[in-house]
């Protein structure tokens, strides 16, 4: 039966363009949500932008422009960068529709209503930059400086309303006691985990010092903290505040989410904040929360003054050259998915595309389909079943059942990497058969034609479920695999079952010849 799915990524800042770590979440969510679409599943799939605060409204006075014209520009630049990987997010949330503020306000009032939310007077620890309050402990931990900018904290005095975080100390333990898989990976778990044993204080949830943001219900004075207003996204955009409204009619049923994914830098709203804002609100928790780490570059940190950012012209670049398969290849496969960092390198990239895609599934399917051409007029040979050992000696049925069950599961846990490996793997299977088999000696021999058709007929149809495991990763090539070998494939209506099974090529289908990925020469830095 069909179920009903739902992963996001954060929402981004308007004040940045474009770079490879939004990218990157972006992609990764994806993969999964095409997926989940080609296992026959509903998937609503949300991305967007964070428009409001005090840094997008200072980034606007900088370049003499109003708030908004600035969200307008930067939030289309975010439209346009996944339109270019052509991503398949169902909705693009941005945090300035009305839809979006009239919403924020209702919940923001209820949680008023109910006394979650209080007016109080809060003196403690700021990291301007990152518009964040410190902990007393936390502050002391790093030196009180910003642990992203390292710029001295700064003792800030405010009267603001608060959210009662304290409150949910109990709960929020349970629930990590109850769920050892709410956020991953393991290692960012017990950092979040150990950080919620030291007590949790209770937060400020408004502003006064600025006022491009929702104001609060019933206080012109205060904004809404943009965090606050940010994490609302995902249940606004599924119409949550508004239960009958259309919004909710039609996309209510995708919560909870299953799945938020976030750098590992903005784990404590997610994992802390967040919940407890649902709990309080009596609403449904999501079923994870996956933190991955960061990119570097070329070895170094990104940043603006090294000028290394692998910014979306560089993107372009690249895309360009190797095209958008090699692109998504190469996140999704050598990507900062677990805990650690991992570096952009052009080198890394170009063996990457190389070895994966030129060399194992584009030259695979490349001799495969050359082969019936050649031998077979260009049509599907039956698969005679003589059983001759060295065919025999592969069980292709079970082979790509075990490869399909090992991606459906690596999928389950956002193990993408698992998955692309499965589906990879598939593929160096068949041509570890074709080395075995030699088909092309076979062919010189008019007598063992069965043998041949038993060898070619086999070696397509492993490649043909290939293509449907690598479909989530290599969407370009997946689908001109699936037209040479005379499938019509719609991967957001045909469904898994179908397509993996064994024996779904039909004997006498025109095959074409195939040529997926072209070798090129490295692209060179300027
Ligand atoms: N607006 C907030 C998020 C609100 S979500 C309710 C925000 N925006 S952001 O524009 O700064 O985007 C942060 C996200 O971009 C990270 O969590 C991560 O997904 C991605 N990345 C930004 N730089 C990155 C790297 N260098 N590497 C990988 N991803 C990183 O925070």
């Amino acid at each position: 039966m069909s179920k009903s799915r739902c992963i996001t990524t954060p929402i981004y800042y308007v004040n940045d363009r474009p770079h490879i770590g939004h990218v990157y979440t972006t992609t990764l969510c994806d993969a999964w949500a095409r997926a989940m679409r080609l296992s026959g599943d509903e998937v609503f799939f949300l991305t967007g932008t964070d428009e409001h605060g005090v840094k997008v409204e200072q980034s606007a006075r900088d370049k003499g422009m109003e708030p908004q014209a600035l969200a307008d520009l930067n939030s289309a630049e975010f439209r346009k960068a996944m339109e270019l990987f052509e991503l398949t997010n169902d909705e693009f949330i941005r945090t300035t529709d009305p839809d979006h503020i009239r919403q924020v306000q209702l919940f923001v009032k209820k949680l008023m209503d109910r006394g979650d939310i209080y007016l109080g007077e809060f003196e403690g620890w700021y990291d301007r930059g990152q518009e964040e309050y410190i902990t007393e402990n936390r502050a002391r931990e790093l030196d009180y400086k910003s642990p992203i900018s390292g710029k001295p904290l700064e003792r800030e005095k405010q009267s603001n309303y608060y959210f009662r975080l304290s409150a949910y100390q109990d709960r929020l333990e349970k629930l990590f006691a109850d769920q050892p898989n709410f956020v991953r990976p393991e290692a960012r778990r017990n950092e979040v985990l150990g950080r919620i044993r030291e007590g949790l204080q209770d937060v400020p949830v408004s502003r006064t010092n600025f006022s491009w943001g929702i104001p609060m219900p019933g206080d012109e004075e205060h904004v809404i903290y943009v965090w606050i207003d940010a994490l609302f996204n995902y249940a606004t955009a599924l119409g949550l505040a508004e239960a009958g409204s259309e919004r909710h009619a039609a996309r209510g049923h995708f919560w909870p989410a299953d799945l938020h994914v976030i750098g590992k830098e903005i784990l404590w709203f997610h994992a802390v904040i967040w919940p407890s804002m649902l709990m309080a609100l009596d609403l449904p928790l999501p079923g994870g929360i996956h933190a991955h780490a960061f990119w570097i570059s070329e070895g170094q940190k990104m940043s603006k003054s090294l000028g290394n950012f692998v910014d979306l012209p560089t993107i372009e670049k690249t895309i360009g050259h190797y095209g958008r398969d090699a692109w998504r290849w190469y996140l999704l496969t050598q990507g900062p998915l677990g805990g650690q960092d991992a570096d952009f390198q052009r080198d890394k990239f170009h063996e990457t595309y190389g070895a994966d895609l030129v060399n194992t599934f584009g030259n695979c399917a490349s001799r495969t389909t050359a082969m019936t051409v050649k031998y077979f007029e260009g049509e599907v040979p039956a698969m005679a079943d003589e059983g001759r050992d060295s065919i025999a000696e592969r069980d292709w049925p079970t082979l790509t059942a075990t490869a399909t069950e090992r991606w459906q599961a690596a999928i389950s846990r956002f193990d993408l990497d698992d998955a692309a490996e499965a589906a990879i793997g598939l593929v160096r299977e068949v041509d570890a058969f074709i080395n075995d088999t030699e088909p092309f000696r076979v062919a010189k021999d008019d007598s063992r034609r069965e043998e041949l058709a038993g060898i070619l007929g086999r070696c397509l149809e492993a490649v043909r479920i290939a293509a449907t495991l690598l479909h989530p990763f290599l969407p370009d090539g997946s689908q001109k695999c699936w037209e040479a070998l005379g499938q019509s494939v719609d991967p957001e209506f045909d469904e898994l079952d179908q397509l993996a099974s064994w024996g779904g090529l039909t004997p006498g289908t025109k095959v074409q010849k195939v040529a997926l990925y072209p070798r090129v020469e490295p692209l060179l830095a300027e």
